[in-house]
């Protein structure tokens, strides 16, 4: 099983932005948690981050007949893009939005999510974990298909 690992704009700043939001690990060590989870779970997981919406849709639309799943974290995107939903819907991969914070709890901007009209799933506030959890949940979701 292949999943396709897609985080959005800023997150490549993470341990600089925002710490007390954030956390204080930087994307490297979230790749490296990303790949020991997918390892745990014995599935494969490639990571692609961008800071620009059409290079998301671009990697949503390639991601069909190559992965089985996309974890997908679309930060201010989510409250924005209505192209990475459409994405999204085009390709119908079975999809679970990831967010770092809880974002139910912060602004009321941050209360739409585009993304997560298209997923089956949202996990929110765990930090790190979440990738991890995402992950499991669209393995069995995947096996049960
Ligand atoms: C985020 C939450 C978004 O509102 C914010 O714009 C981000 C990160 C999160 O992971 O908590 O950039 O998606």
């Amino acid at each position: 099983m292949k999943l396709l690992i897609i985080n959005g704009p800023n997150l490549n700043l993470l341990g600089v932005r925002e710490p007390d939001i954030y956390g204080k690990q930087d994307y490297r060590t979230l790749l490296d948690f990303i790949a020991q989870s997918a390892n745990e779970l014995g599935i494969e997981a490639d990571c692609f981050q961008s800071n620009h919406e059409g290079d998301i849709v671009d990697k949503i639309q390639q991601a069909l007949g190559a992965y089985d799943g996309i974890v997908i974290n679309p930060a201010a995107y989510t409250h924005t893009s209505v192209a990475i939903l459409d994405a999204l819907k085009a390709v119908a991969l079975p999809a679970v939005e990831v967010h770092l914070s809880d974002i139910s709890q912060r602004e009321s901007f941050r209360q739409v999510s585009y993304a997560g009209m298209a997923c089956i799933k949202t996990v929110k506030g765990l930090g790190f974990e979440g990738y991890r959890e995402a992950m499991r949940f669209l393995k069995s979701y995947i096996n049960k298909a």
